[in-house]
This record gives structure tokens, C-alpha cells and sequence, in this order.
């Protein structure tokens, strides 16, 4: 279990940390960069991590088969270790389904999950993870598709960004131990940013629903109560906004 690959800059640690899979790496292979040239989001999103500021890491993780059949799961894994590193900081942090962790309304982190498979088996689940430690990790507000903040900005001083990434290892060793158990579901949605509000949920095709964001399904699926009825809507490329967002 472990490896670590540390990278002055690179393209994308996920990047690295699929080809890693593709070759030999172990579970809990790690891929850390102090900068990235070409850092995704989700749905094509473009994650921007400048040198000596940010935490932007990726994991490989090797699941077992029930872990296998909580894949879905694997976003709310990250978004949940990275709320806790948040809190041990002194900050509370809300997680905006699926992926982004939230403090003081503002983004500071942001999951990527990509799942390698071989037919049907699921070789490898690739956890990426980007943290706003430093004040210049934020992008200037014009790239901003949410707003965003960083550990310093909402701390006040300076953070150790190895701090941040030890004890936000931690936290995912800790919740993949009960990655299949009742209570990550309900410590997720404990989290949950617009709890029992409207939003607005929005596929990378279009489709648009609106509705009050009532929980999490078994599968990590958020549970929506539309005008008409109560839908479960997958993460897959979806986004979700408070219905008063004006950017919606
Ligand atoms: C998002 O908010 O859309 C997800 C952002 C994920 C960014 C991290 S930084 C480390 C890893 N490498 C990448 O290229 N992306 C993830």
C-alpha cells in the first residue's frame, strides 16, 4: 500500500495517477504537484493550481468489491475529508453535491473522480483533489463559474499545505473503512450545502430540473422533490445551484 510521486509541475495529477494505474501502482499510490499546467474540473472544467499555493493531489485507489459497489460513493469520500481537514483548521465546511467543498458560501475545494475499468472490473478509482490553501490559489473572480475562497483567505493566516494534506489523508483512510456503511451517507448529507431549499440541478447535455434538495440516496445520488414528485438525480456531469443563484 503508498507511493508517492511529487511532481515540481505537471500537466494534471490525475493524469499521472491513471497512467501510474495502468502501470503497477499500488493502493493509496499518491501523486502530489505544487503546480498544475493543465488541472481538470468536472464536466471539462479547467482547475487552476499555481506554483507554491495550492494542494492539488491525486490517489489510486484499488477497491475491493464491496467498495466496488459504492463507487458512486467515491466523490462524497473526498468531499468529506477534505470538510474535516476544513473543520480541524476551525472552519465549518459544507459540501455542495457531489464534488465541491464550501466554506462561508464560497468554494475552496473541488473532487474529481475518474474509475478506470477492464470490462466490467473496476481496476482502479482515481480520487483527485484540489484545495485552495493560499490566497493566490484562488483564480482571478472573471474564470470563477462559483465563488471561491481559500484556507487562508477565510483563516487569516498562512496554512502548511503538508498539514492540510496529512490530515486530509487521514480522513480518507478513516471514511473508507466505513465507505459502505448507513452512516457515510448520512455524515454527507449532514453536510450538505441547500438542504431543504430550491435548486437547481443542470446536466452537461442541458436537462434542467428544479426542485427542494431533500438528501442523498444510497448511491450518493441527490433526492430532489420536484413540483410533481421525488426524483434521484445521479452525479455523473451534473452541477447543482441554490434556485437563487443569479448565475443560474
Ligand atoms: C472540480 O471542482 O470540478 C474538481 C476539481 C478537481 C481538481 C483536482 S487538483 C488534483 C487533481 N488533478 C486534476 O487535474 N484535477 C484534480
Amino acid at each position: 500500500m503508498g507511493g508517492l510521486r511529487f511532481f515540481e509541475r505537471i500537466g494534471s495529477t490525475n493524469d499521472e495517477a491513471e497512467a501510474w494505474a495502468a502501470d503497477d501502482a499500488p493502493d493509496f499510490a499518491l501523486v502530489v504537484a505544487d503546480e498544475q499546467t493543465s488541472g481538470r474540473g468536472r464536466s471539462g472544467a479547467k482547475w487552476f493550481t499555481p506554483r507554491g499555493s495550492a494542494l492539488a493531489f491525486s490517489l489510486v485507489l484499488r477497491p475491493s468489491e464491496s467498495e466496488a459497489e459504492h463507487v458512486g460513493r467515491m466523490v462524497g469520500l473526498g468531499a468529506l475529508a477534505v470538510a474535516e481537514a476544513c473543520e480541524r483548521s476551525g472552519l465549518h465546511a459544507e459540501i455542495k453535491w457531489p464534488n465541491d467543498v464550501l466554506v462561508s458560501g464560497r468554494k475552496l475545494a473541488g473532487i474529481l473522480v475518474e474509475s478506470v475499468w477492464l470490462g466490467e472490473r473496476l481496476e482502479a478509482t482515481i480520487l483527485g483533489i484540489g484545495i485552495n490553501v493560499l490566497e493566490d490559489s484562488v483564480p482571478p473572480a472573471k474564470a470563477l463559474a462559483y465563488p471561491a475562497t481559500s484556507l487562508q483567505t477565510e483563516l487569516g493566516h498562512p496554512v502548511n499545505r503538508l498539514d492540510i494534506l496529512g490530515q486530509t489523508l487521514s480522513s480518507v483512510l478513516g471514511w473508507r473503512q466505513r465507505l459502505a456503511e448507513g452512516e457515510f451517507i448520512r455524515e454527507w448529507e449532514a453536510r450538505l450545502a441547500f438542504r431543504g431549499k430550491e435548486v437547481v440541478t443542470k446536466a452537461s447535455e442541458g436537462q434542467i430540473l428544479r426542485g427542494i434538495l431533500l438528501g442523498l440516496e444510497a448511491d450518493g445520488s441527490a433526492r430532489l422533490q420536484t413540483n410533481h414528485k421525488t426524483v434521484a438525480v445521479r452525479a455523473g456531469e451534473m452541477t447543482l445551484r441554490p434556485a437563487d443563484d443569479r448565475m443560474v
